[in-house]
């Protein structure tokens, strides 16, 4: 018998929790969360997905953070003080009795602190399942909620509006000089703000709002992501939205802002906890201002990868965010760098064309090569292009000309008389020609292979032959028409 009465409390000492209690997801009044009290110590969503408490991002720093339960690395989710984390003991969360939720130091300093609008009467606070931690008053109203202060990631049924943003965190667990947010004329954007700089790019500021399918003159500055993967926002053309390579119900999912400036789309797999990206922002990631750092040189080898010009080394080993500062004093030089183009440097914009047979990517940016033939490889896809129009408008004349008028029917033959004679055709055995047999092979396109071709001066002479004869024969069959 008196064995018996010895185990028993031992046994039930080793169990931290009784059978059955899993963690609350009710904070009431008067009552906190703390480091002290261990592990269990905090709020869980009631389907488990969402653990919110005390997080650590060092061995004696925590944070108060909102975390997918179940994903390999605890993912963070929300933070309420990126910028003072507070110390292991004697730290806690505290829902006072005034209805203000106060983040307090061992010390007891207020580190952070929530406070609704209507604070006399919060009752207690909850998360819930969608991952957001809110405050309610005895009506069951919600008075404060983590939603409206996101941080680096927004979650499903989460929104953007004109008063929130997301702000990337670094490696360091401290805000950093990302930012994904609404800019005065109502375009949800990606910008990098430092000291000096402040910077768009993305959506591509090379682009006009239409070419990047936006849409400036919504002002209702309102986005989001729903429980099927499809990211919509105000400012997007024709309210077509984003949508995940995955798209469908039933996947935790999670947009974030990555340390390295990337806006992307994860899906958590609920079998070992990994995230996979579904969506991203920046296809080009060298194209992210401020990945390298001053003077210093993205390229893709094939993943981006980091550089310092000859003559300069990197100014922290180990951190980019400083990029590369002169070696040791030296005479000043020009180097030619092949291939890089000076972010924010371009004097002009070429537009990139589309539909034509041969895909062309005019890059300004290796427009320094200073090579004429350049010059003539661009005029020479641009004139596939256009004739690719007028071929088509011509075929679409023939048939108008059933039903217009004398005088419509001018009017549209004018117009093209305009275009043909300002541009020329290739046949098929002079491209063979002056690209060799498509020896030299550009670049790939997602719908086409761009090659380079050289023009001699008798090949143009050719063509404008060709041509003339092209547009007369048309005159006529029109002329015959009439
Ligand atoms: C996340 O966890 C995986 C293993 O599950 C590990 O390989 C990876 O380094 C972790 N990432 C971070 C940022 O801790
Ligand atoms: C709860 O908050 C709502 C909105 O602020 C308010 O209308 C309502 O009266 C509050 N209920 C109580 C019991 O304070
Ligand atoms: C790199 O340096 C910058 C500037 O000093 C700092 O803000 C950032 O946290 C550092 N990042 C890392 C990963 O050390
Ligand atoms: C502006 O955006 C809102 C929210 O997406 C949408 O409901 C509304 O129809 C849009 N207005 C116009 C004129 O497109």
């Amino acid at each position: 018998m008196a064995t018996f009465s010895v185990i028993l409390p031992v046994l039930l000492s080793l169990l931290p929790l009784p059978s059955g209690a899993a963690p609350r997801n009710t904070l009431l009044l008067g009552s906190s969360l703390s480091v002290d009290k261990g592990q269990a110590d905090v709020l869980r969503s009631r389907d488990g997905t969402f653990t919110c408490g005390l997080y650590s991002i060092y061995t004696n720093a925590f944070t108060f953070s909102i975390w997918y339960t179940n994903s390999a690395n605890k993912t963070v989710v929300w933070t309420a003080n990126r910028d003072r984390p507070v110390h292991a003991r004697g730290a806690a969360v505290t829902l006072q009795k005034g209805g203000a939720l106060v983040l307090m130091d061992y010390d007891g300093a207020a580190v952070w602190q929530a406070q609704g609008d209507d604070s006399v009467g919060v009752q207690y606070a909850q998360l819930l399942d969608t991952g957001n931690l809110v405050m309610k008053n005895s009506s069951g109203i919600v008075v404060w909620q983590s939603f409206d202060s996101p941080t680096d990631t927004l979650l499903p049924t989460q929104r953007i509006t004109a008063t929130t943003k997301l702000v990337s965190t670094t490696g360091l667990h401290v805000p950093g000089h990302h930012i994904f947010h609404f800019t005065d004329s109502s375009i949800l954007s990606l910008i990098y703000d430092d000291a000096n700089f402040h910077e768009i790019y993305w959506p591509d500021p090379d682009n006009g709002e239409y070419q990047n399918n936006r849409n400036r003159y919504n002002s209702t500055r309102f986005g989001g992501l729903d429980e099927m993967g499809n990211f919509f926002s105000s400012d997007f053309a024709n309210q077509q939205a984003l949508v995940a390579s995955d798209q469908g119900l039933g996947i935790k999912r999670r947009l974030t802002l990555d340390p390295d400036g990337n806006l992307r789309l994860y899906s958590l797999d609920s079998s070992d906890g990994r995230w996979s990206v579904s969506w991203t922002a920046m296809s080009q990631p060298c194209n992210i201002h401020g990945l390298c750092g001053p003077n210093g040189i993205c390229r893709y080898l094939p993943a981006p990868t980091c550089s310092c010009p000859p003559g300069y080394v990197m100014s922290n080993p180990g951190n980019w965010s400083q990029g590369c500062t002169v070696e040791k004093a030296q005479p000043v030089m020009f180097l030619r760098l092949p291939g890089t183009d000076f972010w924010g440097s371009d004097q002009q914009h070429v537009d990139q064309m589309s539909k034509t047979p041969m895909k062309l990517f005019p890059d300004v940016h290796k427009a320094n090569q200073g090579e004429v033939k350049w010059l003539y490889f661009y005029g020479f896809a641009g004139a596939i292009f256009v004739l690719e129009v007028f071929f088509i408008a011509s075929a679409w004349c023939f048939v108008l000309r059933w039903e217009l008028g004398a005088s419509e029917m001018q009017a549209v033959e004018e117009g093209y008389k305009v275009m043909a004679s300002n541009f020329r055709r290739y046949s098929y055995k002079e491209l063979v020609k002056v690209t060799r047999k498509f020896k030299d092979e550009l670049g790939r396109g997602g719908s086409g292979i761009v090659y380079k071709g050289i023009l001699d001066d008798d090949a143009d002479e050719e063509v404008h032959k060709v041509l003339r004869e092209l547009v007369g024969t048309l005159a006529q069959m029109l002329d015959g028409e009439q």
